[in-house]
């Protein structure tokens, strides 16, 4: 039987955690971007969101997204590899629409490694769509593809 997942938000403590993960499960082969300095201006940035999954007290996902008025951003999104596909993904993201709905924000975009199949499909799989390629968008070594998705119907079942 597998452990107890719970969503909560990120303490500070939390930030280099997230952030050596995001180097490796993310920006490898990137200049890493998100610093645990950068990860903490998120936790203390009233229009972010920080969200950790936790299992027997051990951070096994996390979720980034940045408010604005009429839209969404998810910055960073990541489960650890050996958690990947039980759902932790899906419940930090419907944790994520839900308060952007709440907040009367309708629409989330973000943006995804052109080559990563799995979570092109895995975003595909909660209602995004995709809009379009970036070219170089990452540091010029990489492209991306920008995703969105309209919640103004609401959550429709798919998470
Ligand atoms: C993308 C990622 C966050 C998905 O998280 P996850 O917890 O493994 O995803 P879930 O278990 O919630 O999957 C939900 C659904 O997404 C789809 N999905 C998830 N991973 C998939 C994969 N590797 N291939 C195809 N579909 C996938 C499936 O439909 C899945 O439902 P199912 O398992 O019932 O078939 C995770 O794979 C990850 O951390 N990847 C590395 C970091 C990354 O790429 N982050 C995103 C870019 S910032």
């Amino acid at each position: 039987m597998s452990a107890v997942c719970t969503c909560e938000l990120a303490r500070a403590a939390d930030a280099e955690t997230i952030a050596n993960m995001s180097r490796w499960l993310i920006e490898s082969g990137l200049q890493p971007t998100w610093t645990a300095q950068r990860v903490l201006w998120h936790i203390r940035d009233a229009e972010s969101v920080v969200l950790v999954a936790r299992e027997q007290g051990r951070l096994v996902g996390f979720a980034i997204m940045q408010f604005g008025e009429t839209r969404a951003h998810l910055n960073l999104l990541g489960v650890l590899p050996s958690r990947q596909r039980s759902g932790i993904g899906r419940r930090l993201m419907r944790w994520l629409e839900e308060t952007a709905m709440t907040a009367g924000t309708f629409l989330i975009r973000l943006e995804v490694r052109v080559g990563n199949t799995a979570a092109r499909a895995f975003y595909a799989s909660l209602g995004y769509r995709e809009l379009g390629v970036l070219e170089g968008y990452y540091q010029e070594r990489d492209s991306a593809v920008r995703m969105a998705r309209d919640l103004s119907m609401g959550l429709g079942g798919l998470v």
